[in-house]
């Protein structure tokens, strides 16, 4: 059951205030070469750390962008978002609360501990525990259909037919013991609802998603604007749910950087280890970034810095 839910309003500024935003965010950093390429997917250590690229769609279907706004690379944990909120409104918001949860980790992305520490709970859809947890959700009477529900629900956040990337996704398939440990684990404390390995393998294919800023800004857009996607009208989740959704990314969206994230940049985000970050200005529009350079953490440095300077630049900071 979703509740009637009222869309944030206020609007991005002018076209021209954005692209002057983009130019000088893109000018700002281009000649930042930080961070590591992550090379624990074969296929992603081999990405090209110089490609940066930045788009803004607004709630009307205006996308302005900058550098290679156009350049395709996997989507990784940002589709951790969009299988969410489709699975939230599927099955409904106390639901998957209670199976998957809201709260950080304060733990890395992939960690094993975290479960272990909180007596077999996921904690939140935005780790891996969390999306796996929730990809086992999704409904359907195979492997398939469940894929399916996926790949069309990502798409229809996106306004196009995403597609799958074979190559990241053969060379994650080939190196995923640690994902798979996750879920084994997860079902060994009766928290998945469905087999764990092919759980895994539909979360493998989600995170294989191909994507450029464009479509990412789309998607947030969507969100942004209650879930009516701005290019094709179509309301692909209610807007109740995508309150839940940017809920959950102002907890997790950065892992156990989060709090660091919306004290600089004051808006819900999600990164993924290919370098994309899609930050979402409820009510106005999505941002996305993506250079493949990131902390630590796992998260794009680029992408970061460029986000906290439209943020500023934008006037985009909730707080
Ligand atoms: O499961 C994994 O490890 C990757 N498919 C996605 C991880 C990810 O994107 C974490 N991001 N910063």
């Amino acid at each position: 059951v979703h509740e009637a839910a009222a869309v944030s309003t206020g609007s991005l500024p002018s076209a021209e205030v954005v692209d002057d935003a983009l130019s000088a965010a893109y000018a700002r950093f281009r000649d930042d070469a930080s961070g590591r390429v992550a090379d624990y997917i074969p296929a992603l250590a081999e990405a090209d750390p110089s490609l940066f690229g930045l788009s803004v769609a607004d709630v009307h279907g205006s996308v302005r962008q900058a550098g290679d706004a156009s350049h395709p690379f996997s989507i990784q944990s940002i589709s951790k978002a969009f299988v969410f909120a489709l699975v939230d409104q599927a099955l409904g918001r106390e639901s998957v609360r209670r199976r998957v949860g809201v709260n950080n980790t304060g733990l890395p992305f992939n960690s094993i501990l975290a479960i272990e520490l909180n007596h077999g709970s996921p904690m939140n859809p935005m780790v891996n525990a969390g999306a796996l947890a929730t990809t086992s959700l999704v409904p359907g009477a195979d492997a398939a259909d469940r894929w399916d529900f996926v790949q069309q629900g990502l798409s229809r956040f996106a306004g196009r037919e995403l597609k799958l990337d074979m190559r990241v996704y053969t060379s994650e398939a080939g190196s995923n013991q640690r994902n798979e440990s996750i879920a084994r684990l997860l079902d060994s404390y009766e928290r998945l609802g469905w087999d764990p390995i092919q759980t895994t393998d539909v979360y493998t294919k989600q995170c294989s998603l191909s994507v450029t800023t464009r479509d990412l800004a789309i998607m947030g857009s969507t969100l942004a604007a209650g879930g009516v996607n701005p290019l094709t009208g179509d309301q692909v989740v209610d807007a109740s749910v995508c309150r839940d959704t940017l809920a959950a990314l102002a907890t997790s969206g950065l892992y156990e950087r989060s709090g660091d994230w919306l004290y600089e940049i004051g808006m819900p985000g999600k990164s993924g280890v290919s370098g994309g970050i899609l930050t979402i200005a409820p009510g106005k529009g999505g941002l996305a970034a993506f250079s493949p350079g990131l902390d630590p953490a796992g998260n794009s440095i680029r992408g970061q810095r460029a986000t906290h300077y439209l943020s500023g630049a934008l006037g985009l900071n909730l707080f």
